[in-house]
């Protein structure tokens, strides 16, 4: 069988790579792709959100899968576009429709379902210029610090948290009168100040049933000790040491459980991944965010770590046979630690050669913001590649994965220094 990716970071190298190890598929195609993924795939070069273009891909290579990475695609309908062609409808897709997407692409409707279905998660209003008065009340209401989110997408910019009443104020003008992130804040969302350790867990659904896969804990500050600018992730680390059998437990019962029937009772047919980040206060859950697909970059840790064959559980989404496949995970902790491009999350520049990481066997380098040009790999993007490495413990993982990268060169390359230092 032939399965097409959608997406072209460091997650869809993971999801190309390890499916390029089931016996049960022939060809793998990747839309569009980087250069670590030419090396094992076929990359096509159309944009995931060109509908008709992933259409005329599917029929030009017999494609009977289709894997979708980034939340874009779906939050704009591929899976429904997909139901309504009567030439693609049979074709299964890995990722909600349009309907679940909304778990990522509105936190307004996202909170509401956590609050009718009972899942734990933060005190919460929402407002936009008609209520902005009533938005003033409810920050006056609030404790500092005050956490601010624009209700649409705002590639993982659209979270303000801040430390007084009048900045508060003012940004939440800003967003819902002035459209600070455009449409995406004309509805913001105010909620209470979680505390806690943060973390993933990451759920494959056919609808009905679900599979908890390994959690994973990520980094998005730009700098060291978790400073300065959010970044898409520096670095990742599976499993996550705080969060132990007592921790998932709960995590199942009082959060996951409560999701998948929830999706059930409003009528949502989801077949696909949700990401749910957590706030672990003192071993209680509560959730931060629902995804509607896998992390980037703790799909570079969580994937390898997965021993059987992840087709055979794709198998199970679309068939709705999710309870009669299992799959095993190895005990072993993996890292992974992200190279960005200079100036990232900022400005930055693209087309520079990368050199080192062809010889290296101790890790696996997963490319993300990575191109062919004139026969050479360079870099086309913010973050360029995750360097994923395996240990018995973080500390070994990650020297493993410092050590690989010491091999690899490219002009202004950055990394963060300190991946799971508040684990060790
Ligand atoms: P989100 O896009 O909702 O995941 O928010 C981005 C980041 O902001 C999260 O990963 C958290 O680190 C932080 N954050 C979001 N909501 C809260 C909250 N209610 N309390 C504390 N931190 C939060
Ligand atoms: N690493 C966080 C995300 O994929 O949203």
């Amino acid at each position: 069988m032939n399965v097409l990716i959608l997406g072209s970071g460091g997650r869809e190298h993971a999801f190309t790579l390890k499916l390029s190890e089931s016996k049960k598929i022939n060809q793998l195609f990747v839309a569009p792709g980087n250069a670590g993924t030419a090396k094992i795939a076929n990359n096509v070069h159309i944009n995931p959100t060109d509908f008709n273009a992933v259409k005329q891909t599917v029929l030009d290579n017999d494609i009977k899968m289709v894997v979708v990475g980034p939340e874009a695609p779906l939050v704009a309908g591929v899976h429904d576009f997909f139901l309504a062609d009567d030439a693609l409808k049979n074709i299964p897709v890995i990722g909600p429709k349009k309907d679940g997407a909304t778990l990522e692409g509105s936190k307004d409707f996202s909170k509401q379902f956590m609050q009718k279905h009972g899942v734990p998660t933060a005190k919460y209003q929402s407002f936009t210029k008609e209520n902005l008065a009533e938005g003033f009340a409810f920050l006056e209401t609030l404790e500092p610090p005050y956490v601010l989110k624009a209700d649409g997408l705002a590639a993982g910019k659209g979270v303000l948290i801040l430390n007084s009443l009048e900045e508060a104020k003012a940004e939440l003008k800003e967003m819902v009168s002035n459209q600070k992130f455009g449409e995406a804040s004309s509805t913001v969302v105010i909620e209470e100040f979680l505390i806690g350790i943060e973390l993933s867990v990451f759920v494959l659904t056919d609808g009905k049933n679900y599979k908890i896969l390994p959690s994973a804990k990520d980094y998005k500050r730009i700098g060291e000790g978790d400073t300065g600018l959010n970044t898409g992730g520096m670095g990742a680390i599976s499993p996550v040491p705080f969060a132990d059998d007592a921790f998932l437990n709960k995590v199942e019962e009082l959060v996951v459980k409560p999701t998948i029937e929830g999706l059930r009772k409003d009528g949502i047919d989801y077949r696909g991944f949700i990401f749910i980040g957590l706030m672990n206060d003192n071993g209680n859950p509560s959730v931060v965010e629902y995804n509607v697909r896998m992390g980037d970059p703790e799909t570079e840790v969580v994937l390898p770590r997965i021993e059987s064959d992840l087709f055979d559980l794709f198998e199970g989404v679309a068939n709705q046979t999710l309870d009669e496949k299992s799959f095993s995970v190895t005990s072993k902790t993996a890292t992974t630690v992200m190279l960005v491009a200079g100036g990232y999350p900022e400005a930055y520049e693209k087309g520079k050669e990368i050199s080192g990481f062809d010889t290296i066997d101790e890790s696996i380098v997963f490319h993300a913001g990575t191109t062919i040009k004139d026969d050479k790999v360079v870099t086309n993007g913010g973050r360029v590649m995750a360097i994923s490495s395996f240990g018995e413990t973080i500390e070994e993982a990650l020297e493993k994965s410092y050590k690989s990268i010491d091999k690899i060169h490219f002009d202004k390359m950055n990394y963060r220094k300190d991946i799971g230092f508040d684990l060790l």
